[in-house]
């Protein structure tokens, strides 16, 4: 079956993926109903679907549109609203025509009262059950009034009927991001919002719903992403009628600008994923997909990092980093990343960003001693940036107080101490090429830690007529530096940060080899943590540093190998004061890095199953399972640990003891761990036998 399938006497068009289909049709009125997104289905089948919901009364009107403007007898969420320069807001739209090839359709559709033009575009890929939309309003009049466009969703996924409905996403804060909650889903508009500019630490840009019985590795999920990292907003419908859906924006209140004739305006990505085995299943379709289409280098085996922040603070300098580098050299550390306060005056929080040299009380020579060191250590060389972020105690804001986001006359806030610069003014975000693309071609920097410490406030662009733009086209600057620092040094490695996780996000994934989860590194804190970043983003893009026991934030005391255990389930790095470790410490950790390097592709490229208190993994016929202990009462039952995805046929051996498992046997019965400490964790390699 071809993945775009159309009915010209149906008027009916299907998407299809290897486990899921897609359906929607224009009705008799030429409006453009969504039929299905669920299991697969024959075209006869699909010409056979009803709508999912028809109601009309005096009082209500419900259709289940594909992407229902306004006007009509329409009351629930519009994925699109604007507004004419007269005032009036109806939109009526007739289909025009539409393309289909290589696993795209796009359908096409004019606005029967104004000069707008829409296109919907649908995309799924041979291997994938994501099917990716867009949304393009295009204003096709040569001249006239410009048209103010105050909502287009990228798009809006609508549920089948079911009786009752769960809600799952992430919620957090910083050093707390990803906590899952999984709840009834309110018979209510549920918001989840960024108004920060950032993707945001508070709630990240998917949504899960389910009808209540889906289990991690069975029952049906619907589960939807935006690949966006600026402010954004996903709002779930669940009306008295039981129709459910889900509208993604990119922007907390729509876009809110101004299209003059002549103009286009795009949304970003939204992808949506349908798994019938449940919340396992729908995870490792996420990564699967994201490791097809949205990473720039899937393939790559993520590099053992060492970070200096937690050692050093800002407190960083030549001598001290080269005394890092080489004890981080003698674990088996592949990348050496020096963090915050290399450059400019730059001793704490308070002054310098903005003023990318190298300060030279710290570092008289400037970087190129120190890198060469790294790399006589047999390390690559990466730094910590912070483009788009401005200290006023800089030189930088004394010759440019303008290119800060700011409102004339209004109180600048400072977060951090710091403001953030409008990537939306081109000469901003040349300036930042400019340093960027210098600093990385003169010391060959191979890996960029780039980070974004404060949200926005006084969001302005004085003399800008459309300011609010910026939002976006702040968001889209950043993307095209980094495209273009990655396109001009194709070896340049780049780590997504925002204090922590705070811009995690398919979108910034796209241009990014991995994100920074978390400033939290203790590892009983990273275990929710690390559990609600792998529900959609794939685990070898997760960065999860060993650091120094007592945690510096919790204060918690955790034994070495379960430090390493938690954070080897990710991309593994080291953060700690390695000169304060003991000998002994720095054997063992040595030998978990030469443990890490042999089970990383398994770690990073395998597929996922989520067990009780372990996380396993399975790659072709090797398997990783990391299992963990909590704190448990004298006498709490030791439960056996049943793994997930094994070939009940195939024996496995046990690549550290020789010993030999049952697939079946692992399944049914369950592993016995062996733990019987609290906070005491088992690494288990396995391998398939032929
Ligand atoms: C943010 C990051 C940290 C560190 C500091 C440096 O908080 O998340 O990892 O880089 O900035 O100032």
């Amino acid at each position: 079956m071809t993945a775009v399938h159309h009915d010209s006497a149906a008027r009916l068009w299907m998407l299809s993926t290897p486990n899921s289909c897609y359906v929607l049709r224009l009705d008799d009125q030429g409006r453009l109903r969504h039929l299905h997104w669920g299991a697969p289905l024959t075209p006869d089948q699909a010409a056979a679907l009803p709508c999912v919901l028809d109601v009309a009364t005096n009082f209500d009107g419900e259709l289940a549109e594909e992407y229902p403007g306004e006007g009509g007898a329409r009351f629930g969420v519009p994925a699109l609203r604007v507004r004419y320069a007269d005032g009036s807001r109806t939109t009526v739209w007739d289909h025009t025509g539409h393309t289909a090839e290589d696993g795209r359709l796009t359908l096409a559709f004019r606005e029967r009262h104004g000069p707008l033009a829409l296109e919907l575009r649908y995309r799924v890929h041979p291997d994938s059950d994501a099917v990716e939309r867009r949304a393009l309003v295009r204003h096709d009049g040569t001249d006239g009034e410009p048209v103010l466009l105050q909502q287009v969703a990228a798009a809006r996924w609508t549920l089948p009927l079911r009786a009752d409905y769960r809600l799952s996403h992430v919620t957090g804060a910083w050093s707390a991001e990803n906590q899952l909650t999984r709840g009834p889903l309110a018979r209510a508009e549920t918001v989840l919002t960024s108004r920060r500019g950032i993707t945001g630490h508070q709630v990240n840009p998917w949504v899960a719903v389910d009808a209540g019985d889906a289990g991690e590795e069975h029952g049906e999920v619907w589960s939807s992403a935006l690949a966006w990292s600026g402010s954004w907003r996903i709002t779930v419908e669940r009306t008295v009628h039981g129709l459910v859906a889900a509208t993604h924006t990119a922007g907390h209140e729509g876009p809110a600008v101004t299209l003059a004739p002549g103009g286009t305006w795009e949304t970003p990505v939204s992808v949506g994923v349908y798994a019938a085995d449940g919340f396992g299943g729908a995870s490792r379709a996420w990564h699967s997909y994201a490791r097809s289409y949205v990473l720039p280098r899937p393939a790559e085996l993520r590099p053992v990092l060492y970070n200096s922040w937690e050692a050093t603070g800002f407190d960083v300098g030549e001598q001290g980093q080269r005394e890092l580098a080489r004890r981080a050299a003698a674990l088996g550390v592949e990348l050496f990343v020096m963090d915050d306060g290399w450059f400019g005056a730059r001793k704490d929080d308070s002054a310098g960003l903005g003023d990318w040299t190298p300060a030279p009380d710290r570092f008289p020579d400037g970087l190129a001693p120190l890198a060469a060191e790294v790399r006589r250590l047999g390390m690559r060389f990466g730094l910590w940036v912070e483009p788009e972020m401005v200290n006023p105690d800089s030189d930088l804001y004394r010759a440019h107080p303008d290119w800060v986001l700011h409102e004339q006359g209004r109180p600048r806030t400072e977060l951090r101490n710091q403001l953030v610069l409008n990537f939306a003014r081109p000469e901003v975000a040349a300036w930042a090429h400019d340093w960027l693309d210098r600093l990385v071609r003169e010391h060959g920097v191979d890996h960029l830690k780039w980070d974004m410490n404060r949200v926005f406030t006084e969001a302005g662009h004085p003399g800008d007529p459309d300011a609010d733009r910026l939002w976006h086209d702040h968001v889209r600057a950043v993307y095209a530096l980094m495209d273009r620092l990655r396109s001009d040094h194709p070896g340049l490695r780049i780590e997504a940060c925002s204090g922590g996780g705070g811009r995690t996000d398919l979108g910034i994934l796209a241009r990014t080899d991995q994100v920074w989860a978390s400033d939290n590194t203790d590892a009983l804190d990273r275990i929710a943590v690390q559990h609600g970043y792998g529900q959609v983003y794939p685990p070898g893009t997760m960065g999860a540093w060993v650091t120094d026991s007592p945690n510096p934030l919790t204060g918690r005391a955790l034994p070495l190998e379960f430090r390493f255990h938690l954070a080897m389930t990710g991309a593994l790095g080291i953060g700690g004061d390695l000169t304060a470790w003991s000998e002994d410490e720095l054997a063992r950790a040595a030998e978990l890095v030469a443990r890490y390097k042999r089970i990383r592709p398994v770690v990073q490229h395998g597929r996922l199953y989520r067990l009780a208190d372990a996380v396993q993994y399975v790659h072709g016929p090797e398997v990783v399972l990391v299992a963990w202990r909590l704190a448990r009462p004298h006498g709490a039952p030791v439960v056996p640990l049943r793994m997930a995805g094994l070939d009940p046929l195939a024996r496995y051996r046990d690549l550290d003891t020789g010993e030999l498992h049952h697939g079946a046997v692992l399944a049914a019965r369950g592993l016995t761990t062996g733990l019987t400490r609290d906070h005491s964790s088992r690494l288990l390699h396995l391998r398939q036998e032929s």
